[in-house]
C-alpha cells in the first residue's frame, strides 16, 4: 500500500511531534486541530525543534523550510479526503475518538488507513466505529516524539496483515523502531509505566518521602532519565489518570486503582507542565 499523504488529527505535543517526524521523512502532512490557534501553536513548536537542529548544524535553513513547507494547516476534517493515512492524536477519550473515526470513515478515501495514537484505549472498539475495521490500527508514539525511538503497533481484532505491514514500514521510514503488541488495556508501555508512576504518587501520598527524594531514588538508583513524578508532570496528570482508569476498568483489578492524590491534583487543574503546575511548578 503506497502512502504519500498523512493527516495528523490533534496538534498538541504528540500530534505536532508526529507531524514533524512524518514531514522530515518526506511525507506531505495535514496537521489538523479544532482551532487555527491550536494548529499554529503546534507548528511553532515544530519550527522551534527544527530550528535547534539548524543551530546544531544538523540541518540547513533550506531543509527546515522544505520540511515546514510539507505541512499544511487544517481545521477541517474534510481534508482527510486527501489522505492515504490518518493518524489520530486527539484527547484520550473513547467517545471523542469514536466520533472522529466515524467521521473519518465517511471522508477518507476507501484505501486510507486510519491509525490511532491512543496510549491505552482498545483499538478493536475504536475500529468498530468504522465500516473498515480491517484498516484501523494503533500506532503509539512516545513523548517527546522527535527523540523517542519506539512506536508500539497494535492490531485490532480485524486489522489486515497488509495494513500492519504498511504501518511497520512507515514506522521505519520515520526512523522509529516498531514493536508489535496485542490489544489489551495500556498495551505494554502504559501497562508497566503507569502503575509505576501511580505507585510513586502513593509513595508521596503516604509520606514515605518528598517528591524530590522519590524522583532522585528512581533517577540515581534505577538510571531513569526522569523521576516518575517529573515524568507524570511531563506526560500530563489528566492523561496519567485517564490511563489508570482505563487499566482499572479494563482489568477490574484494584492494583490499578488511581491514587487519590492524582485525582485531587487533576480536579484542582494541576495537570503538570502544560498547566504550569503539577507535582512541581513551571514558568
Ligand atoms: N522535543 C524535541 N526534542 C527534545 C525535547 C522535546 N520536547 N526535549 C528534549 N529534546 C531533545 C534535545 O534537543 C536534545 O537533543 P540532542 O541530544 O540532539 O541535542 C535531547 O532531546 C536531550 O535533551 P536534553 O539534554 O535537554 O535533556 P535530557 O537529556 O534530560 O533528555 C528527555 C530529555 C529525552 C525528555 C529525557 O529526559 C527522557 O528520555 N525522559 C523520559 C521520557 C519518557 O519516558 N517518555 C515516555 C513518556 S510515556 C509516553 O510517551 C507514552 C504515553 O502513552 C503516556
Amino acid at each position: 500500500m503506497s502512502v504519500k499523504t498523512i493527516m495528523v488529527i490533534g496538534a498538541g505535543q504528540m500530534g505536532s511531534g508526529i507531524a514533524q517526524v512524518c514531514a522530515q521523512a518526506g511525507y506531505d502532512v495535514f496537521l489538523n486541530d479544532l482551532k487555527p490557534e491550536f494548529v499554529e501553536r503546534g507548528l511553532s513548536g515544530i519550527k522551534k525543534n527544527l530550528g535547534r537542529q539548524v543551530d546544531k548544524g544538523r540541518m540547513t535553513a533550506e531543509q527546515l523550510d522544505e520540511v515546514v513547507g510539507r505541512i499544511t494547516s487544517s481545521t477541517d476534517l474534510n481534508d482527510a479526503k486527501n489522505a492515504d493515512l490518518v493518524i489520530e492524536a486527539a484527547v484520550e477519550n473513547m467517545d471523542i475518538k469514536t466520533k472522529i473515526f466515524a467521521q473519518l470513515d465517511e471522508i477518507a478515501p476507501e484505501h486510507a488507513i486510519l491509525a490511532s495514537n491512543t496510549s491505552s484505549l482498545p483499538i478493536t472498539e475504536i475500529a468498530a466505529a468504522t465500516k473498515r475495521p480491517e484498516k484501523v490500527i494503533g500506532m503509539h508514539f512516545m513523548n517527546p516524539v522527535p527523540v523517542m525511538k519506539l512506536v508500539e503497533i497494535i492490531r485490532g481484532l480485524a486489522t489486515a496483515d497488509e495494513v500492519y505491514q504498511t504501518i511497520e514500514d512507515i514506522t521505519k521510514t520515520v526512523e522509529k523502531v516498531p514493536v508489535e503488541v496485542n490489544d489489551f488495556p495500556g498495551f505494554v508501555s502504559n501497562r508497566i509505566l503507569m502503575p509505576m508512576i501511580n505507585e510513586a504518587i502513593y509513595t508521596l501520598y503516604e509520606g514515605v518521602a518528598t517528591k524530590e527524594a522519590i524522583d532522585e531514588v528512581m533517577k540515581l538508583g534505577m538510571n531513569h532519565p526522569m523521576g516518575p513524578l517529573t515524568l507524570a508532570d511531563f506526560i500530563g496528570l489528566d492523561t496519567c489518570l485517564y490511563i489508570m482508569e482505563t487499566l482499572h476498568e479494563g482489568f477490574g483489578d484494584d492494583k490499578y486503582r488511581p491514587c487519590p492524590l492524582l485525582r485531587k491534583y487533576v480536579k484542582a487543574g494541576w495537570l503538570g507542565k502544560k498547566s504550569g503546575r503539577g507535582f512541581y511548578t513551571y514558568e
